[in-house]
């Protein structure tokens, strides 16, 4: 008879040798010597496996055949001491059942290890992985750890609609939203497509924000928060870039560019020490993949830190807060811009700042995450705060090693006149935003918020260099499988 099934975390954390258990989950490996099998199973609840032992003797051939690397099975029997290394118990084998066979001639994954490329390409069984299975527990975990810090804090999660009819970012990289029968277009007499005849009388597309409905939130509620997907048809084929993310955006009254940034430290020190606290095996894990994978890089690109050591120097250094202008001036000056060594060479102030300038300001020049604030207004977004200077608004972007940009915000220009002004010079249409504007002709207050990306989040935490490894399924240009 079977036991109740415990988990195999559990089972190795909690249960002790004597005790009877069952263990269900897939087949890790199975070796056979003369007369004792050894299975090792994981159910997804820890990196670690559970060994099951058991002499070949007492189980029928047929049944020990079906037990095969990715199999899945229920092994019931007693904690024994471990004979090996690595694990205090074992599982003495008592009863073996399979429940779904894997035919060793067709499972993609063999205990061997497999490339992160080919993997992507089976990644319905990519998580049965220790390295996918790893990153997706911590993923959770540094979800579950957002909603902590914001609850904590008082902050009111909020959910910002998916479809809508803004593109706040004004980048014009939206996917359309339609249930026109693409075939058969309806036109107007002016020959172009008359979208009062599409599903929500207007054309529609995917949110590549929910900030300025997280906006709304905020001039009511004071702090909000939201954590949903964001959808962007940007073609950038990069390991930083997907075209659905995760983002989170909180949004808060009375806050200025300080408490924004502020804010933002905290937030991403507390996922950090998260982490750290509550995935100590996994990071352990990854903390050596990442090592392994450096062993085989030329010297010079190789990290100084390995990834516990990366982890923990952020969460005891304060973050370099340099503003826009003086970054400009450390770039002009920078080797690389001297001896041309930038693919954009850094000429004038203005200039928006490639990933190949942010990578040197924080991984070598000041060698720790950084925070650049007060941009020019040209590259920068239409609601942000415009500063007395007439040239710059209240931005802020933090940047982190490895990565790059992980954190995008600004407080709010929260003046009706000052933010009209600005959509009109930039073309935004503000009809279509009319209720945006009525917050700021209704009880305005000054106000901030930012973006976090959340993959490039779990990038950084599980030090893994490519963004399609990070995300259960990831959807990129030319790539929409599973
Ligand atoms: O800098 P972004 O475009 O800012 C906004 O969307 C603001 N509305 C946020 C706000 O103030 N509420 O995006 C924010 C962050 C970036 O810093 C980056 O981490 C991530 O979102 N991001 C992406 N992550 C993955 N793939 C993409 N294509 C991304 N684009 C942005
Ligand atoms: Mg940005």
């Amino acid at each position: 008879m079977r036991e109740k099934r415990k988990k195999i975390k559990e089972i190795l954390s909690k249960s002790s040798v004597g005790e009877r258990v069952t263990a269900m989950g897939w087949v890790r490996t199975k070796r056979e010597s003369k007369n004792v099998v050894f299975i090792a199973i994981n159910d997804g609840s820890t990196i670690d496996n559970i060994q099951a032992v058991g002499d070949t003797g007492k189980f029928d051939e047929a049944l020990l055949r079906k037990v095969n690397t990715g199999a899945s099975v229920a092994v019931t029997g007693e904690l024994v001491e471990s004979q090996g290394a690595g694990q205090a118990v074992e599982l003495q084998a008592e009863i073996i059942e399979v429940f779904g066979e894997a035919n060793p001639e067709q499972y993609p994954l063999q205990p061997k290890r497999h490339s992160l490329e080919f993997l992507r390409e089976i990644a319905h069984l990519r998580p049965r992985t220790n390295t996918f299975s790893a990153i997706m527990r911590v993923r959770h975990q540094l979800a579950f750890a957002v909603h902590q810090f914001f609850h904590e804090k008082g902050f009111v999660y909020i959910n910002t609609p998916i479809i809508t009819a803004s593109d706040a970012e004004g980048a014009g990289e939206t996917f359309k939203v339609t249930n026109f029968d693409l075939e058969k277009l309806p036109k107007g007499e002016d020959g172009k497509i008359d979208y009062t005849q599409d599903f929500f009388g207007k054309l529609t597309n995917l949110t590549v924000s929910g900030q300025l409905e997280g906006e709304l939130g905020a001039l009511a509620l004071g702090e909000i928060y939201t954590f949903g997907p964001t959808f962007r048809a940007e073609n950038s084929n990069t390991t930083r870039h997907l075209a659905e993310f995760w983002m989170i955006e909180p949004e808060m009254a009375f806050y200025d560019l300080t408490d924004n940034m502020d804010l933002a430290e905290e937030m991403l020190k507390y996922l950090i020490k998260s982490a750290m606290d509550n995935c100590q095996s996994d990071l352990a894990f990854l903390d050596k993949r990442l090592a392994e994978e450096e062993k085989v890089k030329p010297q010079q690109e190789r990290s100084e830190m390995g990834l516990l050591e990366r982890l923990k120097f952020i969460l005891e250094n304060d973050f370099e807060r340099v503003s826009y202008s003086d970054a400009i001036e450390i770039l002009k000056r920078s080797k690389p811009n001297q001896k041309k060594k930038f693919k954009y060479l850094i000429e004038e102030w203005g200039a928006d700042l490639q990933s190949e300038h942010e990578r040197f300001l924080v991984e070598k020049h000041f060698k720790k995450p950084v925070i650049l604030y007060n941009y020019p207004k040209d590259i920068k977004a239409f609601y942000m705060y415009q500063n007395d200077d007439d040239k710059t608004v209240a931005a802020m972007d933090i940047l982190f090693p490895g990565i790059g940009e992980i954190i995008g915000g600004s407080q709010r220009e929260d003046r009706m006149d000052k933010l009209k002004a600005r959509m009109d010079q930039m073309g935004i249409p503000s009809e279509e935003l009319w209720w945006y504007l009525d917050t700021r002709k209704f009880g305005s207050v000054p106000h901030s918020g930012y973006g976090l990306g959340f993959e490039r989040m779990v990038q950084f935490v599980t030090g893994m260099g490519n963004i399609r490894d990070v995300i259960p399924f990831p959807r990129t240009p030319d790539n929409c499988e599973f």
